[in-house]
This record gives structure tokens, C-alpha cells and sequence, in this order.
């Protein structure tokens, strides 16, 4: 296969702009090839595209040989699809450039990147401000950072209706002089959008650094880090359409360079010798030993197949799902809904709720008896849903793909539920 062939089948932004919704399901397989039906639970991976299978085939057969290392053709080949996959990103997320994009294994790997890699910038005392929303990949890390450190961890608080509180948020910078703050831009829980711009803005005030986690965000709603001016912004390629085992931390330039490399290998040198060795420059200094390239490359391909869509539009299908969903949902006897959209506020991607007479599980197993998947359970988001009062809450959870006649069946599946479950 010739190079530029081998490039265009990486490449995937088509003209047509795509239309969210059942119509695009064609171009997943796993509509037609695989088990298909109401896959709702994208939020915690997303069924991925032709172009992006088809990518990934492509590299490890037309392309597969070790990046940034052989002198033959092959190899270089390789190695600058890989460099443009890291380009795409940085123009997808308004990066002012590749180099501030470290690959990663996923988001919860960058925030360990991160936690690690600061570690001699905190001191102990020190505080770092987390919200009561996050994802255990946001809370965790942190924790183990500071018991390393003798740090301490605080949580913004959350409204009933699983908001940021603001003015905790407010008093909390004010009283605690965090150093960080890492706050996520959608939970993944309830669907709440944070104000994130103004928490970045109220933190930088306050003389903290901010982490966002766009795990959710990324896809669902978009970011421009440098508009939005965070210091590190971490996403998983997997919940955009992407393969796993790939993401992406980017940092501000000044950020990267006070890291510490957290692995030591090939790759990530500038020199080795039996005294010590130098390290490379950002980014490479932090992705030591071969990298998943052909994944790194096919998240390229997601990025392209993302940005085929209108994105105002792709949020405004998400948008109506949800709504139609929480209409559905507030017509059915005995559930209750958690969430913003609980008091009719904002929710993206992402509905939430209980049963009265019907475990979450339970509901999740008879749900996948008329081919529903949903997720069931805490959603890695212990305390957000202990602040709410709940210990699990079924999750519906949507993507480009989904369409109102997943929420029927989601109805049906509720009905048949509390038949069986009737007291
Ligand atoms: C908001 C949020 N943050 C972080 C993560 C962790 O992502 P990953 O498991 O891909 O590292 C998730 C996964 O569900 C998430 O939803």
C-alpha cells in the first residue's frame, strides 16, 4: 500500500457534515455486525465507527513498525501518522501546540501522570480543593498524593440537586488557599455541567492551579484550553469514539516542563549513561517505552470523525435526549430522578434515577433481557451519590448514536420491572 494511501485511511474528516441520531448507526459495526440494540451506557465507553476499526487495521498492517526509532521508510511512516494524531488533538482542543499533548493510557492516567509527577511541588499542609462530583479517578490519585506529602484534601460541596455549590466553592478558595484544584467539566453521574469557566477563573484569582477533567466533557460538550485557560486538561480516547488504552494529558508549556518524568526508559531520554541520563523534551519526556501508537493514531481518526459532525448540533441531539428521557422517566410510577434535571435544571449526555421497588441492578439485569444496556450501581462516584443520599441509581447515558427509540424501551423495561417487583 502506498504512504498516502496508508495517511488517508487514517485521515476521516468528511465534507458531509453527519447527522446524530439512528441514521449513523449504519456506520457502526456494532450495530450490523454486532450485538447492537439500546446501548445506553457511552459514558462509560462509547461503540466506535468503521473509520476508527478501520484505522487501527490499517496501522497494524500497513504501517506497524516501532515510531521514533528505525531508520527506514516504515518506521518514519509510523512515526508521522503518529505525529499528526498529536496534532489533531491539539487542534480539537484549541492546544497552542503538539507539544503540550502527552499520550497517555486514559484520563485516569493522566491524572496519576500528574499527581506523580508535581509531587515535589507541593509541600506539606498544603491543600488541594476537589468537588463532590468527581469521578474516583479525580478523588483518588489526589489521596494517595497526599498521604505521600502529608497534604490535606477538601471537597466543594454539592446542592440537592447534585450542582457545584458555588459559594462553598467561593469560601473554600477563600479559606483554604488551595494549591489545586481538579474539578471535572461533566459528571459522569448526573450529566451536571460545571461553570467551568468561572471555576477556572475563581481559582487562578485565588493562586491555585486548575486540572479539569474532560473525560465526559470532551465529547459531549467540546473545550478550547487555551480560552478556557486551565493549567491541565485529561481525556480517555475510548469515551469519544477512540480505542482504549489511549488519552491524552495536555498542560499549559509551563506546567509540563516543572513535571517530573513519573517512568524511566527509552524514548523519554536525552542521553544515558552509567552515571545517569538526561531527559527528552516535552512531551516525549513523559511517554517512556514504545507508546500505543496504532491506538494513538486511530483516536486521530476519532478526533476527524468528531469533528465531521456540527457540534452545536450534536449537542443539541444530546440535549434533547435527555430531556425527552426525563419526560419519559417523569411519567413512569415510582421513579425518581437525581440530578439538575431533578429541578429542571441543565443535564448533558447523562439522566440518572431510581425505582422505589427496584434494586438499580436488578433493574440493569431485566433491562438487558430486552437488549437495554445500562449501567447500575455508583458510577465511580461514591460521594456524590452518598451527599444525594442514594447508594445507586441507574444511569442512561447517550452518544451520537442514540435515539428516542432506546427510551422506549428503557420505559418498557421500567414497566415490566415493577410488575415483577410489585410489593
Ligand atoms: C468524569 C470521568 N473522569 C474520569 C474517568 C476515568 O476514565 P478512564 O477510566 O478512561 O481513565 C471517567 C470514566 O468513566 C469519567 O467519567
Amino acid at each position: 500500500m502506498e504512504r498516502r494511501n496508508v495517511v488517508a485511511a487514517t485521515d476521516n474528516a468528511t465534507k458531509d457534515r453527519l447527522v446524530p441520531g439512528e441514521g449513523i448507526r449504519a456506520l457502526f459495526p456494532f450495530f450490523s455486525e454486532g450485538p447492537g440494540g439500546c446501548y445506553l451506557d457511552s459514558a462509560a465507553t462509547t461503540q466506535k465507527p468503521a473509520v476508527v476499526l478501520d484505522s487501527l487495521r490499517h496501522v497494524l498492517v500497513h504501517a506497524n513498525a516501532n515510531v521514533h526509532r528505525g531508520a527506514y521508510r516504515l518506521s518514519a511512516l509510523a512515526s508521522e501518522l503518529y505525529d499528526d494524531a498529536r496534532q489533531k488533538v491539539a487542534r480539537m482542543i484549541g492546544a497552542p501546540s503538539e507539544c503540550t499533548i502527552v499520550f497517555v493510557r486514559g484520563a485516569t492516567d493522566a491524572i496519576n501522570l500528574v499527581a506523580r509527577g508535581a509531587e515535589h511541588l507541593f509541600s506539606p499542609g498544603d491543600t488541594i480543593l476537589l468537588s463532590l462530583l468527581e469521578h474516583h479517578s479525580n478523588i483518588v490519585p489526589w489521596q494517595m498524593l497526599a498521604k505521600r506529602r502529608g497534604l490535606h484534601i477538601a471537597f466543594t460541596d454539592i446542592t440537592d440537586d447534585g450542582r457545584l455549590n458555588m459559594d462553598d466553592f467561593r469560601q473554600k478558595l477563600a479559606a483554604l488557599k488551595p494549591k489545586l484544584v481538579a474539578v471535572t467539566q461533566l459528571a459522569n453521574s448526573l450529566g451536571t455541567v460545571t461553570p467551568i469557566e468561572e471555576v477556572v477563573a475563581l481559582a487562578h484569582k485565588a493562586g491555585a492551579q486548575v486540572l479539569v477533567d474532560g473525560a465526559q466533557g470532551v465529547a459531549h460538550l467540546g473545550v478550547d484550553v487555551q480560552r478556557l485557560g486551565c493549567d491541565y486538561y485529561v481525556f480517555s480516547g475510548h469515551k469519544m469514539y477512540g480505542p482504549t488504552g489511549i488519552g491524552v494529558l495536555y498542560g499549559r508549556p509551563e506546567r509540563l516542563e516543572k513535571l517530573e518524568p513519573v517512568q524511566g526508559g527509552g524514548d523519554m531520554i536525552s542521553y544515558v549513561s552509567t552515571d545517569g541520563s538526561g531527559w527528552a523534551e516535552v512531551p516525549q519526556r513523559f511517554e517512556a517505552g514504545t507508546p500505543a501508537f496504532p491506538e494513538a493514531i486511530a483516536l486521530g481518526t476519532a478526533v476527524d470523525f468528531l469533528s465531521s459532525f456540527d457540534r452545536k448540533s450534536l449537542i443539541a441531539h444530546e440535549r434533547e435526549l435527555v430531556h425527552a428521557a426525563c419526560e419519559m422517566l417523569r411519567g413512569e410510577t415510582g421513579v425518581t430522578l437525581h440530578g439538575p434535571a431533578s429541578a429542571g435544571g441543565e443535564q448533558v449526555a447523562v439522566v440518572s434515577f431510581s425505582i422505589d421497588t427496584v434494586h438499580p441492578h436488578d433493574f440493569a439485569t431485566i433491562a438487558d433481557t430486552h437488549n437495554v444496556q445500562v449501567r447500575a450501581g455508583n458510577h465511580c462516584a461514591m460521594p456524590t451519590l452518598r451527599r444525594l443520599g442514594v447508594q445507586a441509581t441507574v444511569r442512561l447515558s447517550f452518544g451520537a448514536y442514540s435515539c428516542a427509540k432506546d427510551l422506549g424501551a428503557v420505559r418498557d423495561a421500567i414497566r415490566e420491572a415493577r410488575k415483577l417487583f410489585s410489593r
